[in-house]
């Protein structure tokens, strides 16, 4: 051991006792309110998500610059966000956490430069960015410091957007115009019960609209993962939740020029999916749950779901086969008969845009009677917002398989990754209804007179009906055109995926030059 002169002494002491400083945060009441409402501290967070001991803080002795209102005294080390990298199954992450029991966690110039520095960093190295948000927003005591802090964050999700993956888990409070900063990263969870999300709080709602709301049923977990889809995760705790990032992590990138991680598997890839068999009913209106057909040709019958509690009548989710990442978006006869609709085609628009910016390739499962009918949904905007997933389909370059494993009806059909819109590799079920319309729909219109004038009405329509399903209602019409490569037997699902992915592991395709496209928003 070699020696430490006196002087040298005192200056390590003085660098020993600035980090107990600055991991002293908020102080210990304020620690201990903080464990008390449930919740963990910043640095306890970071240790939950990264790789044990690979967490390298920065800036820890940051301060903020504020000489207003008698901040000049009031300075804590870090500044109320705990900002640095690690790893994540050993892969580079960058990560920012906001410590609540330091003003709250609310934002100044100086914290969000901290934040700034990371994003920069992360973007730079090509590695995610995991964004721990537990803040009361603007920190007002810096005014317009913190707004224009903010507004920096701001540009900089915007810049890293497909080009790094960016995670929010919102862990308490975030109001105001804070939540833009979460709303434009790929994904966010919350936490019930102790997270919230408003642009403006309960009592700002009272005074304009006279509307009373708590802020739970506001902007709390329920409401952005089932009504309004701001949210992709629930999860019961912060453990959980931290978990889900980890996992969330494994399926993707760590940048756009990269691919996932491969993750090994002792599932063979031409394991006989059996359980396909009569998986899908011979009756066109029963429904069955597409999550079934999912599982079952997954790696380890793993799927995670993404949206579970959102506009479900369509699921979206990864997965992988023969270890590789796999993005799916599949119809789900189980809600409103799996008919697209303006929130479902947001839904999915989305998370196709994901999968191709970080070249994730997509599994489409169809099992669609059409658009759902209604002027809900007309005057809602079902025609740009189902152009939204027609056009992220037709943009996205990353390998595209599509299984019809029932009805593909209509507009539908051209927008589930149909072969026209460069899809590489289309199959179907032997029992899939390939059409412009389902038959009962279609014999009304084309047969009106012929109904009209027949003796017997209802015997006719079950005979024009009958022989529009056997001309129609199957696979072949489409296959003889080459708009279906194959047509596939239930049990040789998984192998048949799997070939298909595999087949198209090389593709290279590309969109013309521009600056960038105009999607439907
Ligand atoms: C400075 C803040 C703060 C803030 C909380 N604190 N919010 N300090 N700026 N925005 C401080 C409190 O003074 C307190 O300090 C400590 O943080 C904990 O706050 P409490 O109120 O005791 O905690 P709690 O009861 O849990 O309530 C949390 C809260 C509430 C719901 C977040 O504090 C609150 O409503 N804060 C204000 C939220 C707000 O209006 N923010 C501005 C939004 S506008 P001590 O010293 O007592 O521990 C915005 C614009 C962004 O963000 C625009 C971007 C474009």
């Amino acid at each position: 051991m070699t020696d430490v002169s006196p002087e040298l002494q005192a200056k390590l002491d003085l660098l020993d006792s600035k980090w107990e400083q600055a991991k002293a945060g908020g102080g210990a009441a304020r620690i201990e309110r903080h464990h008390a409402h449930g919740k963990l501290t910043a640095r306890e967070r970071i240790d939950l998500l990264l790789d044990p001991g690979s967490f390298v803080e920065l800036d820890a002795f940051v301060v903020h610059q504020c000489r207003d209102f008698g901040m000049e005294e009031q300075q804590v080390l870090g500044d109320g966000v705990v900002t640095g990298y690690g790893t994540v199954d050993d892969r580079p992450i960058y990560v920012f956490a906001q410590d609540f029991t330091v003003f709250g966690g609310s934002l100044s110039g100086a914290y969000a430069r901290k934040i700034c520095k990371v994003m920069d960093l992360a973007v730079r190295n090509g590695a995610p960015v995991v964004g721990l948000n537990d803040s009361g927003g603007a920190r007002i005591q810096e005014g317009v410091v913190s707004l224009g802090g903010y507004a920096d964050i701001f540009l900089r999700n915007t810049l890293a957007s497909g080009v790094v993956p960016q995670l929010s888990a919102i862990l308490g409070p975030c109001a105001g115009g804070a939540v833009y900063s979460p709303a434009i990263t790929d994904f966010i969870a919350m936490v019930e019960g102790s997270s919230y999300m408003f642009v403006t709080g309960p009592d700002v709602i009272k005074t304009v609209t006279h509307e009373e709301v708590d802020k739970e049923s506001l902007g709390g977990a329920s409401a952005h993962g089932a009504r309004s889809g701001v949210s992709h995760f629930s999860v019961p705790d912060e453990p959980t939740c931290m978990a889900l990032m980890r996992e969330l992590l494994s399926f993707m990138p760590s940048n756009n020029v990269e691919d996932a991680p491969i993750v090994a598997t002792d599932d063979a890839w031409d394991r006989p999916t059996t359980e396909l068999v009569g998986a899908v009913p011979a009756n066109p209106n029963k429904p069955y749950d597409i999550r079934d057909i999912i599982k079952s040709v997954a790696d380890d019958h793993h799927f995670l779901e993404v949206q579970d509690m959102y506009a479900m009548n369509i699921i979206i989710g990864f997965l992988r086969i023969e270890g590789r990442s796999i993005g799916v978006v599949a119809n789900q006869p189980q809600h409103l008969a799996g008919c697209l609709d303006v929130n479902s085609s947001i839904k999915a628009a989305r998370f196709v845009r994901f999968c191709d910016a970080f070249n994730i390739p997509l599994l489409t499962l169809v099992d669609v009677p059409g658009f759902l009918p209604g002027t809900q949904q007309e005057w809602g905007g079902i025609i740009k917002h189902g152009a939204k997933l027609l056009y992220a389909f037709a943009e996205a370059t990353v390998p595209k398989i599509t299984l019809i494993t029932r009805k593909a009806y209509g507009g539908a059909y051209d927008v589930m990754n149909s072969k026209h819109i460069r899809a590489d590799v289309n199959l179907a079920y032997p029992a899939a209804e390939i059409a412009v319309m389902g038959a009962d729909g279609a014999v009304n219109i084309i047969f009106r007179r012929e109904l009209k004038e027949a003796e017997d009405p209802e015997a006719k329509r079950a005979e024009l009906v009958a022989d529009y399903r056997e001309t129609f209602a199957n696979p072949y019409k489409a296959a003889e055109l080459g708009y279906i490569d194959r047509v596939i037997r239930p049990e040789d699902t998984r192998k048949e995926l799997a070939q298909a992915f595999r087949m198209t592991r090389g593709k290279r395709d590309t969109n013309p030059p521009k600056k960038h496209g105009n999607i439907p928003l």
